[in-house]
């Protein structure tokens, strides 16, 4: 395995996104640096009733398995590798993201170190994903995620698919999971091309 991920997850809905994209991302690259939110956690504790805060936070207590490759970074600190150009990795995926996280990357309002670390790969024009989560869309989240993507991040809404038959939550969830993986270039079987014998 080589490659290095940047992985922030907020507090949109959704935490089981974050848990299930983890899983695959931890497989697939070297070293995953993961920036969760506050609101990032509290979302999960509600949602899939775990006992994560950020001082217990660890991949045991998020992911159910220890993952010797996954880092879990302080949002606060800035003297870290990601809140620097100069540290090459390849991608960071924001997931779920928040349209209040989305608002504050759109207008560069690095105030953590999960806006900050998308703030750099803008400015670097490495590969930003932000699987956000909300609905219906107000004016401000459609002018958010135009800004976003004329600056060169990809909007990858959590928007699951059904062509595949998925039947469990997790199946659903795995949809976009897996174009997430896509669009960073790894080669997932989680769910076949379409119209295509593999
Ligand atoms: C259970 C729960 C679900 C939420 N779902 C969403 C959502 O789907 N999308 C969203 O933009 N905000 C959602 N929020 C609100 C965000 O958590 C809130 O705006 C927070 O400030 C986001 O902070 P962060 O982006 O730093 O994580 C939700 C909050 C809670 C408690």
């Amino acid at each position: 395995m080589t490659g290095k991920l940047v992985v922030g997850i907020t507090g949109a809905s959704g935490a089981i996104y974050a848990v299930r994209f983890l899983r695959y991302a931890a497989q697939h690259f070297a070293q995953v640096m993961v920036i969760a939110s506050e609101h990032a956690l509290s979302v999960a504790r509600t949602e899939l009733g775990l006992d994560v805060d950020a001082r217990n936070l660890s991949s045991q207590r998020l992911l159910g398995t220890e993952y010797a490759n996954i880092h879990f970074l302080n949002p606060k600190d800035y003297f870290t590798p990601p809140a620097s150009g100069s540290f090459r990795h390849d991608g960071m995926v924001v997931i779920p993201c928040s349209m209040g996280t989305a608002g504050r990357i759109a207008h560069g309002v690095s105030d953590d170190l999960l806006t900050r670390s998308a703030d750099v790969c803008l400015k670097e024009r490495r590969k930003l994903i932000l699987v956000v989560r909300e609905t219906p869309l107000n004016l401000i989240h459609l002018r958010t995620l135009t800004a976003l993507t004329e600056a060169g991040a990809v909007v990858l809404p959590a928007s699951p698919s059904f062509y595949s038959r998925p039947y469990t939550l997790e199946e659903a969830v795995d949809t976009v999971v897996a174009r997430v993986l896509q669009q960073l270039g790894v080669e997932q079987q989680i769910v076949g091309q379409w119209q295509v014998d593999e």
